[in-house]
């Protein structure tokens, strides 16, 4: 069969943009052979720089190494290009994909931002783990997309390996969603069964959390809800298509929850979990994040770990709920990865 080719910038070299860069380098003649999709890992992005391929794909076992043994993107020899921006290098390479994995960023979005309005006007689609210019700046980017007629896929921002997107939005089509709850952070569902199944503390989890890469590069963003709240925004704004922005969510973290309040609801027979829901009362959508105590019961209650689940409640297929899909760098690679095999398979969502 013949092969499309899709070129890739990463922007971003941190967990998630190496571990996609693995991926795509241990797994490209399977996703060849499978999905006839030939991808080609063009250039990497990162703060000082950038590794740039004229020619074939770069060769990223030895940029991993390079930059596993402390070098940076751009000092790597023959590819590195101390300086070169994003922008600069679309002025010089054309890229079908920007897989944009830069931090988060709620201030203003950047430099994530840039590089979607960027890849934007190039034509590019973009797969992206970035949730900050999404939450921030939905509209504008989707209607940009709109116009220079290019697809936008957001798995590995929207909980990552937990298909919360593709099961809203294609398993639940023609369906009317009543309301939506999500253990949606791997980081507070972790600290938070480590303290109810193991009497650990709070600060020992959050470290142990923080070791193993599922924590956001700056972990206010997980402990104090936001990360939830961001996903749910996202969720809600793709499935429910809304527009709703940060200020519209209620959010309350784990930050305050003590060895003593987890006692407190294991002896009230409950368990406590950092929830982010999305419901209607009277028609008007209310949302809202924050420890819960849920029945054992509950669809969400047995979720532990770094592993998270949503569940959705529906008009005509009852409720419907996924759960899994531990957050690692692997699962977000993963989760990117399937994104841009779905976007060459089916096109927009
Ligand atoms: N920090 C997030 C989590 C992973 O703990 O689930 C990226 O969204």
């Amino acid at each position: 069969m013949a092969s499309l080719k899709k070129r890739l910038i990463i922007c971003g070299f941190g967990n998630v943009g190496r571990a996609f860069a693995r991926l795509v380098a241990e797994r490209c003649r399977l996703v060849e052979e499978r999905y006839g999709l030939k991808l080609e890992l063009t250039a990497v992005v990162d703060i000082g720089g950038a590794a740039v391929s004229n020619h074939d794909a770069l060769p990223v076992d030895e940029l991993l190494f390079h930059v596993g043994s402390g070098g940076s993107v751009e000092t790597i020899e023959r590819y590195g290009h101390p300086g070169l921006s994003f922008k600069e290098l679309l002025s010089q390479v054309k890229a079908d994909v920007l897989v944009e994995t830069t931090p988060t960023n709620l201030s203003d979005g950047e430099p994530g931002r840039s590089h979607m309005l960027a890849a934007l006007e190039n034509k590019m689609d973009i797969v992206s783990a970035n949730k900050g210019p999404l939450v921030l700046y939905y509209k504008e980017i989707l209607n940009l997309a709109k116009a220079q007629a290019c697809k936008i896929y957001m798995s590995a921002a929207t909980a990552a390996a937990l298909p919360t997107l593709d099961v809203g939005l294609i398993c639940l089509a023609g369906a009317d969603v009543l309301s939506i709850e999500g253990i949606l952070n791997g980081t507070t569902n972790y600290i938070l069964t480590r303290m109810h199944l193991e009497k650990c503390t709070y600060e020992t989890a959050l470290k142990d959390a923080q070791q193993m890469g599922i924590a956001e590069t700056d972990p206010t963003l997980d402990v104090e809800g936001f990360d939830t709240r961001n996903k749910l925004v996202l969720i809600v704004n793709r499935v429910l298509n809304k527009n709703i922005g940060l200020s519209d969510v209620e959010v309350t973290g784990i930050s305050g929850v003590t060895i003593d309040d987890i006692e407190k609801t294991i002896a009230n027979g409950k368990v406590l979990k950092l929830i982010g829901a999305a419901w209607f009362e009277k028609g008007e959508l209310k949302l809202r994040v924050a420890p819960s105590e849920l029945d054992p019961d509950h669809p969400l209650a047995a979720v532990n770990y770094s592993e998270k689940a949503i569940s959705y409640l529906t008009d005509s297929m009852g409720r419907v709920t996924v759960s899994g899909g531990k957050s690692s760098p692997l699962g977000a690679a993963a989760a990117l990865l399937k994104d841009l095999i779905n976007l060459a398979r089916f096109g927009g969502l």
